[in-house]
């Protein structure tokens, strides 16, 4: 063990490894004595041995333990049998008693993980692994257990103690403290567990479910902020309703909780019967949360309130499985919220998503299939590919064996899994077995990662009415491993001279099925041949976009816009209108380094025109139609990422849309403001969308200044305000100060208005960028302890690319110097945040060396986390 590097080098956790746990624990006892500066947690569960003579190993991290006893004996708390990590036992029979004593500090708790503060307030977060913060536990999620939990604290200070289930006693305790005692009828693992402890306000509502059981509903927030909780309130009525007729599942307890904090890692957590969310995802009204907050909210109170089904009920084996549960909820969620407002819209935006994001990690040094096959820290694997990529997948098998098919197939995995931890294997068996159909091939999605490249070619022939289409699928390997062929479901619908949808009838066919189908490609090269058309048609490949793939045609621009135009898809006229955007910005990169002229735009100004005059045409749809690719994803399309080129063609192509348009920009401008207020739901938000995507095109003309000036001080909605603050934000000078100034004069009492603030300002366009982001760390409203003022700061500059990849390296400085102060503070937060540094080896030399720069000071930090260690290495390869 001379080399120390060696000896501290976390090890790898393998699928491959996987044994079922020697032990179950089938009842847990915790009680809770909470005071200000340490808690003590008593912890008595019973165990049953499962597996012949293995001993009885917990799980713990950073323990102090006061005391052990087995079965009654006392053992003591240091020896060869408590290591740092491991707690090794050996009962003597078949059962055992354990009763554990650890001691807590959650007040010095700065990760967030296992029991922590938010401000006053206590609160948990298991999942993954915080459970063994708390207490000495098989921290795994195969051993399931009922939990009776009893919390003890100051009367005054914390009224509100909630745990998980149902209240069963309450009452008062010595010296100005009371207790209040839960307990879970359903078994769980440990990483659902949560406990509440605050002095909070609560807002209550029920919902009676289809079998006519009353629910209580209890949202619980910071007093002052009950007048906020309406729409989450509403957004959970909706979602409980949704999932009894979309998947035939009701809710199992008689109360359902839900507490907004404020300093929290992620989004929100779906712990069984005792929600804990991200303040941010939570609390809303016009004034201070836009349209897309609203969206959120409601996406993300479905998303948890589905896990209590696919999560809870039906659990995970273990922490490879997660897309089990987190690829199915997001697809649950991305449906309800499909079904409460624009299905379009909501698609559109899902695509985009999954393409900022999950495509680049697919393609750079952090690619894994959905379902990984091993990791240094599950904290790593809460990713774009196992939550996005992973509900794509879920949509393919959808769209595989059809709407009632996936509803018979999502029936029997709930029936026959209940109560149970379950792999993704299981869960494409229930399909199989519900369906009758043999997905052998389909798994591929689960086991490979990379993008798939799918091209298309087709060819005409007139005299027999045939059109021919040949699908060629590849993945780019990685890795030296050869793939086998993806099953891929591609929708598809054909366009006569008119725009209208023929029907389709394939060779071998007696008559026409529908006018949009789905075909599968399921190896290398195949072909399909369509037969009885008048004329040749025009192709609309991938409608909805049928699976996560990167699609090559060799469409021409007049065809593009043709599609943008006509086509009866509207993700597809979204996407020929982006097609013919990228491809404009492409070459007129690869012409800027050739030095050659600029190609022409007239087609995409052309449509451009079309479609924002089409008064019959979704607001919504046409605001993200009409808003060029981001300068990320032209990134994504190219060989190498040209920082400056394509931030300066993007720049003139914005701006000479903005001068040849400027008419019928503000015309529609104008007419869509009429009679908008703030009233909420989807057509206003469709419309304000639209507006605001006019008044950012007209903002790069320095005479309509005034506009989004007015606009910024006249707002009725935080969507309306924020949208012209964003316009300001890229301006030098005056208009940009005195925007920012009054802002933060408005609304610097509002931490979550702050957030805008701050994001908007790293995402702006002004040279000096980066400056900004220094300064507005040291800002008095700066709280570097909270994970949202993090992220709204430095996530939102990782993602501008023309400023955070800056030539000089002083983007990759800023956040290099985050990271090396944030990892012993909060590892999981910094672990996401180096992900940032990932894609280095996309950009030229000198910004591959700069980024490598950055992610070598990690690994050079003398006692670097897991979670950056793990980012890190990988990236350096
Ligand atoms: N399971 C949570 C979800 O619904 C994810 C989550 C919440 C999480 N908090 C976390 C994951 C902390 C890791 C660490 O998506
Ligand atoms: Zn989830």
């Amino acid at each position: 063990m001379s080399d120390t590097a060696i000896s501290v080098a976390p090890a790898t956790i393998r699928l491959s490894d996987y044994q079922p746990p020697a032990w179950s624990c089938t009842e847990v006892e915790l009680l809770f004595d909470l005071h200000e500066d340490h808690v003590l947690v008593t912890t008595t569960s019973t165990w049953s041995r499962t597996g012949g003579a293995a001993d009885l190993l917990l799980d713990g991290c950073e323990l102090q333990t006061e005391s052990i006893l087995m079965d009654g004996d006392e053992l003591p708390v240091e020896g060869a049998h408590i290591g740092p990590e491991q707690l090794t036992l050996q009962p003597a029979g078949d059962l055992c008693v354990l009763q554990i004593v650890t001691r807590l500090a959650p007040q010095d708790n700065t990760a967030l993980e296992g029991l922590y503060r938010s401000g006053s307030t206590f609160c948990t977060q298991m999942e993954a692994e915080g459970f063994r913060r708390v207490t000495w536990f098989t921290d795994r999620p195969d051993v399931l257990s009922c939990y009776r939990t009893t919390i003890v604290a100051d009367s005054e200070r914390y009224p509100v103690l909630l745990s998980n289930g149902n209240l069963i006693h309450s009452g008062e305790a010595e010296d100005g403290r009371h207790f209040a005692q839960w307990h879970d009828p359903h078994p769980k693992p440990c990483y659902l567990f949560a406990l509440v402890a605050g002095n909070l306000a609560r807002v209550d509502d029920v919902f009676t479910t289809a079998s006519g059981r009353e629910v209580s509903l209890q949202i619980f927030v910071d007093p002052g902020n009950e007048g906020r909780v309406e729409h989450a309130m509403a957004s959970l009525k909706r979602a409980m309703a949704w999932d009894e007729q979309a998947f035939g599942r009701e809710y199992d307890l008689d109360i359902f909780m839900l507490v907004a904090v404020h300093a929290f890692n992620m989004g929100a957590m779906e712990n069984k019967g005792l929600n804990i969310f991200n303040a941010a995802l939570v609390l809303a009204d016009p004034k201070t949360a836009t349209d897309e907050d609203y969206a959120r909210i409601e996406g993300v109170v479905g998303h948890e309130y589905f896990h209590n089904w696919s999560g809870n009920r039906v659990t995970c084996r273990d922490w490879f499985q997660l897309s089990l549960k987190e690829g199915f909820t997001v697809y649950r969620d991305q449906q309800f919220s499909a079904d409460m407002g624009s299905a379009a819209v909501q698609r559109i935006g899902d695509v985009r998503g999954l393409r900022e994001r999950q495509f680049p990690e697919d393609a750079g040094p952090g690619a894994h299939p959905i379902r990984p096959s091993e990791y240094l820290t599950i904290d790593n694997f809460y990713t774009s590919t196992v939550y996005q990529k992973g509900a794509e997948v879920i949509r393919m098998l959808a769209a595989l064996v059809g709407e009632e098919g996936f509803r018979k197939g999502s029936d029997l995995y709930f029936e026959r899994h209940d109560g149970q931890a379950v792999t993704t294997v299981e869960f494409v068996a229930a399909m199989e077995d519900a369906n009758n159909v043999d997905l052998t091939e389909f798994k591929a999605w689960y086991d490979q990662p990379g993008t798939p490249q799918v091209s298309a070619r087709s060819s005409w022939d007139g005299e027999n009415g045939t059109w021919t289409l040949q699908l060629e699928q590849s993945c780019d390997p990685g890795a030296g491993v050869a793939k086998r062929p993806f099953v891929i479901p591609v929708r598809l619908g054909l366009l006569d001279a008119s725009g209208q949808d023929l029907p389709l009838q394939l060779e071998g066919e007696s008559e026409a099925r529908g006018t949009s189908r789905v075909i599968s490609l399921t190896q290398t090269r195949q072909s399909w041949q369509f037969t009885g058309l008048a004329e040749q048609p025009v192709p609309s490949l991938m409608r909805g976009f049928s699976a996560p793939v990167r699609l090559t045609d060799s469409l021409s621009s007049e065809q593009l816009a043709f599609l943008a135009t006509h086509d009866s898809d509207a993700f597809n006229r979204y996407e020929a209108m982006q097609r013919l955007a990228s491809d404009a910005l492409l070459s007129a990169v690869s012409a800027r380094e050739a030095q050659a002229e600029r190609p022409s735009t007239e087609v995409l100004s052309q449509t451009f025109a079309a479609l924002l005059g089409d008064r019959s045409l979704d607001s919504a749809v046409l605001a993200e139609a009409l808003q060029l690719p981001a300068e990320a994803r032209i990134g994504d399309l190219s060989e190498q990422v040209d920082v400056d080129g394509i931030h300066a063609v993007s720049e003139a192509l914005n701006e000479s849309l903005a001068r040849d348009h400027t008419g019928l920009l503000l015309e529609r401008y104008h007419e869509l403001g009429e009679n908008l207020g703030a009233e909420l739901g989807t057509q206003p938000a469709g419309r304000r969308a639209l507006r605001n995507v006019c008044l950012a095109y007209l903002s790069r003309l320095d005479e309509h200044l005034p506009l989004c000036i007015e606009q910024l001080d006249s707002a009725p909605t935080m969507t309306d305000e924020r949208a012209a603050l964003m316009c300001l934000s890229h301006r030098e000078g005056e208009h940009q100060e005195r925007a920012m100034a009054s802002f933060k004069q408005r609304w610097q009492q509002e931490p979550l208005v702050m957030n805008k603030w701050f994001e908007v300002q790293a995402l702006s366009r002004r040279a000096n960028c980066a400056d900004d982001v220094r300064r507005l760390a040291a800002d008095d409203a700066f709280n570097p302890s909270n994970p949202n003022n993090l992220r709204a700061l430095y996530r939102s500059f990782g993602r501008n690319q023309p400023r955070f990849h800056g030539a000089d390296g002083e983007g990759y400085r800023i956040l290099g110097d985050l990271l090396v102060d944030l990892d012993s503070k909060n590892p999981v937060l910094a672990g996401r945040l180096a992900t940032l540094f990932s894609p280095w080896s996309r950009f030229d030399e000198q910004r591959q060396q700069l980024m490598r720069e950055q992610l070598q000071r990690l690994l050079d930090l003398p006692s670097v986390s897991t979670n950056s260690f793990e980012v890190a290495s990988k990236a350096l390869g």
